[in-house]
């Protein structure tokens, strides 16, 4: 078996808990370090029909003499609710785990998403270790604490914070993940370049400009570990997101319209934030804040890392409008936006009037 490295070690420190996060090679294998953050003699796995012939047999082996118990969920965001809950309470219960068992999450983010709530109810808050298998659930999903699952009028409409013990990153686990939902990660990368601009900004464009860019690239542990420790500046600050957490949300009140607009069955979620960011840069642009410079490289990221950016012309404008009214981080029916000032320098805008949305998505459709 391939000894495993340990590339990057952060610590994130929440009010409530610390905990570390480790990146690295062939860590799915490594028996030590997925058996540090276990402290009782039972653990539960929790994966999906499509990751467990892959990595369960492995995680299993980890975990060979104490109780390890798993459940493998159908693979999909449609399945990221109230039954797949349910069923792994089932396992718990049945299998009679105690308070100090441990859930394991092996997956993207939808299983983390899941795992982590069943973690934070199951007899009111159990421990969680997070195996995130996707670039978008390792640079963004497993770090932070979020959990939830979707109800049928909203995604993540039913969920809490709960901080995991440990995110164990294996970069090995990307070879076998489809180059679709490679990018799709990149989709949250470009986000944080957004956020926090400067030389990350510009690496991430030289790394996105090289066209053997892939998920083998040496420059991948330190382009992960650096947008865990831009969310985790963000998490550790504000962990409840009351204020600064929000500007995470950067193309998200788009994205997620175009999701709910779609039933999540055009897009995957790193593909709808691209058009959202790209929306977002325009809104900002629109507003008068940022140069066109600007709106241009967005545009160009988007482009090198071939997500999508334009709103396709069959969506109903008005009703896409009408959903980004129902997303739930509206406070006083007022439309609140992230925008861009300029890249490093992003705000919460809490009154967008509604015409400059409406001349925003007008804009932002293909081939306009
Ligand atoms: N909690 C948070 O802070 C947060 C942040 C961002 C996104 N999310 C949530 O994350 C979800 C999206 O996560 P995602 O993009 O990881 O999607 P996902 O979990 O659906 O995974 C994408 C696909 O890749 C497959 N897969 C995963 N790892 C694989 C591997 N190593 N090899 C082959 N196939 C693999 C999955 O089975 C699935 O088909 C959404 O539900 C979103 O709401 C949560
Ligand atoms: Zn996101």
């Amino acid at each position: 078996m391939a000894k495993s490295d340990i590339y990057h070690q952060l610590v994130i420190q929440c009010a409530s808990h610390e905990y570390p996060i480790y990146i690295g090679n062939q860590l799915l294998t490594d028996v030590e370090l997925l058996r540090r953050h276990v402290i009782a003699n039972q653990v539960l796995i929790v994966t999906n029909n499509t990751i467990a012939p892959l990595y369960l047999a492995a995680i299993k082996q980890a975990f060979a003499g104490m109780q390890c118990d798993e459940v493998v969920l159908p693979d999909g965001e449609q399945h990221k609710n109230q039954h797949s809950l349910s069923v792994i309470y089932d396992a718990l219960i049945q299998s009679r785990h105690h308070r100090d068992t441990t859930l394991i999450a092996l997956g993207g983010g939808v299983i983390g998403d899941i795992t982590g709530f069943a973690a934070a109810t199951y007899q009111r808050g159990v421990r969680f270790i997070q195996l995130p298998t996707t670039l978008l659930a390792q640079v963004d999903a497993s770090v932070g604490g979020k959990t939830a699952i979707n109800h049928q009028t909203g995604k993540n409409m039913i969920g809490s914070f709960h901080q995991p013990q440990a995110v164990i990153m294996d970069l090995n686990a990307l070879s076998t993940l489809p180059q679709r939902e490679f990018r799709a990660g990149l989709g949250e990368v470009i986000k944080y370049g957004l956020l926090v601009g400067g030389e990350f900004l510009n690496t991430l464009d030289e790394l996105l400009s090289d066209e053997r860019f892939t998920f083998s690239s040496p420059a991948l542990a330190d382009l992960i570990a650096r947008c865990c420790q831009i969310k985790a500046g963000f998490v550790e600050e504000d962990e409840k997101e009351t204020g600064r957490r929000a500007l995470l949300n950067l193309g998200h009140t788009f994205a997620h319209a175009l999701e709910a607009y779609t039933h999540y069955q055009r897009w995957l979620h790193g593909e709808a934030v691209a058009i959202g960011l790209y929306c977002a840069t325009l809104l900002s642009w629109q507003m008068g804040y940022i140069e066109s410079t600007t709106l241009a490289l967005v545009d160009s990221l988007l482009n090198k890392a071939k997500l999508p950016s334009r709103i396709p012309k069959d969506i109903d404008l008005i009703h896409l409008q009408a959903l980004m009214f129902n997303d739930k981080k509206i406070s006083n029916k007022m439309l609140r936006v992230v925008l861009i000032r300029r890249p490093g320098d992003c705000y919460l805008e809490s009154g967008v009037p509604e015409e400059s949305l409406r001349q925003v998505l007008m804009n932002a459709v293909e081939g306009e």
